[in-house]
């Protein structure tokens, strides 16, 4: 199969330049102006962007979690994700505490395979990290499950002790593989929202209420600090608040490999929304907690200056109506997440692009490149080069879209609300290419379950 991509307007993260693509089999393998080649297919990108396909590293799909399962599976939240110009998601396989971590990624390979719409990488969250365990990361990285997801946060969850902390991130950094860091105190948390539920104060806005950004920017600062004294790059996953990202700054300026993402949750929505008419800000409870809308300008000054380098979503959909409804009457009991895979590329288009705060190559490098990087995936990932998978995005700079559980363009993932209805947004993924194959076209899935491929991740490769 063959497929040629003509008239477009390529831009990488580095790249901006009028050019056709030509795609055999899986690959990309020419790249050049106004090119007379026979192909099976053709599609015209005539005042379109050519982007790599996005990559989204933090995702939540079929996970257990709060009492219930996030309702987007492996099936529905990927092709979601295709919908939205996402080709490739790193989920994560969570380790049973006290079982094999061999043993959980068996579990979640059991979970995907066979169903993706596109390709997955999994991340592997570490409950438990004792010394004759520590022999697991290797075969994980060998598995290519090359970077880990710790918790500070949920006690008597997911949350782990700074001893496991540490153990695990020395060994992470012998193997040459990264720690994701959920950051904030979980137990200082869990304090306060004890206090809070004692007082009556149970509403959804007191999930907001007992988690303060400052006890976010306190786990940023151990996180950091662990992983720099155990010699391993850490990434902060969904970084929420200026508080928390001075902590990056601070640690980058003086040389650490500290990461951060944030997710568009903390650059679009704010706390009022946890203040809407009666149960509705469950919709918004999330972790971190949204956070006063000025912590906004902080989080794009990250982006543009670098501090922060990725958006991801953390997409962990559950119903409003069956799911949500499990905290109705206290806050501490809704479960956490919140829906975003298939909206993130238009809204930090039209966030970023369209409002001038990124140009179109910045673009490209939050939402595709710098994950390829971060996460072994580059250059098989994140770019438009000969060689290179042809995970391709023709983009509309022009084409507007109101978000919303009911325009069938914006919402196929698997939940009742959107959390950004309503959004108007320019800037649009007409046609979606995963491995040389169209799998969305004219807002038509044209893929199979099972298109998606796991992917062997490489270990870490420097700055992302
Ligand atoms: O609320 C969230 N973020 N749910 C998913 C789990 C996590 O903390 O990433
Ligand atoms: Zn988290
Ligand atoms: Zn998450």
């Amino acid at each position: 199969m063959s497929l040629l991509i003509k008239n477009g307007r390529i831009i990488t993260a580095v790249d901006d330049y009028m050019a056709d693509v030509y795609i055999e089999k899986d690959k990309v393998t020419l790249i050049g102006r106004s090119m007379e080649m026979e192909a099976d297919q053709v599609i015209d990108a005539t005042g379109k962007y050519v982007i790599p396909g996005g990559i989204d590293p933090h995702t939540h799909l079929d996970m257990p979690f709060g009492g219930t399962v996030s309702a987007d599976d492996f099936e529905t939240g990927t092709r979601a994700a295709a919908f939205g110009g996402t080709t490739t998601l790193i989920d994560f396989a969570i380790q049973t505490k006290g079982h094999s971590t061999l043993e959980a990624l068996d579990t979640w390979h059991a979970k995907a395979d066979g169903k993706t719409a596109i390709d997955y990488g999994f991340h592997m969250i570490v409950t438990d990290m004792d010394d004759d365990r520590l022999h697991e990361m290797r075969a994980l990285a060998d598995a290519g499950v090359t970077s880990y997801k710790m918790f500070m946060a949920y006690p008597g969850v997911l949350y782990v002790d700074d001893g496991t902390i540490f153990r695990a991130m020395r060994k992470a950094g012998e193997d040459g593989t990264v720690v994701c860091m959920h950051a904030e105190n979980g137990i200082v948390i869990d304090e306060i929202v004890k206090r809070a539920v004692a007082e009556g104060k149970t509403a959804p806005k007191y999930h907001a209420l007992t988690r303060p950004t400052r006890m976010e920017a306190e786990g940023v600062h151990r996180a950091i600090s662990i992983a720099e004294v155990a010699g391993v790059p850490v990434y902060i996953v969904h970084l929420s608040s200026s508080d928390a990202l001075e902590q990056v700054t601070q640690a980058r300026n003086r040389g650490v490999h500290a990461f951060a993402e944030t997710c568009p949750q903390y650059l679009f929505l704010d706390y009022s929304y946890y203040e809407k008419e009666g149960f509705e800000g469950a919709k918004y409870v999330m972790t971190p907690a949204l956070r006063d809308k000025w912590n906004q300008d902080k989080l794009w000054r990250g982006l543009q200056f670098g501090d922060l380098c990725s958006v991801a979503t953390d997409h962990c959909p559950f119903c409003f109506k069956d799911q949500k409804e499990l905290g109705r009457n206290n806050f501490a009991q809704i479960p956490n997440g919140a829906p975003g895979v298939e909206n993130r590329m238009s809204l930090v288009f039209n966030g970023g692009v369209v409002q001038e705060r990124i140009s179109v190559n910045k673009f490209v490098q939050l939402t595709s490149t710098a994950a390829a990087k971060m996460f072994g995936l580059f250059p098989k990932k994140g770019t438009i080069a000969v060689g290179s998978d042809a995970d391709i995005v023709v983009f509309d700079p022009n084409r507007k879209e109101t978000i919303s559980v009911n325009n069938p363009c914006t919402h196929h993932m698997n939940v009742d609300y959107n959390t950004y209805e309503g959004f108007e947004v320019t800037g649009f993924s007409d046609t979606v290419i995963s491995r040389g194959k169209v799998i969305v076209k004219d807002n038509t899935y044209l893929g199979r379950k099972g298109d998606g491929a796991f992917l062997k991740r490489g270990l870490y490769n420097g700055f992302p």
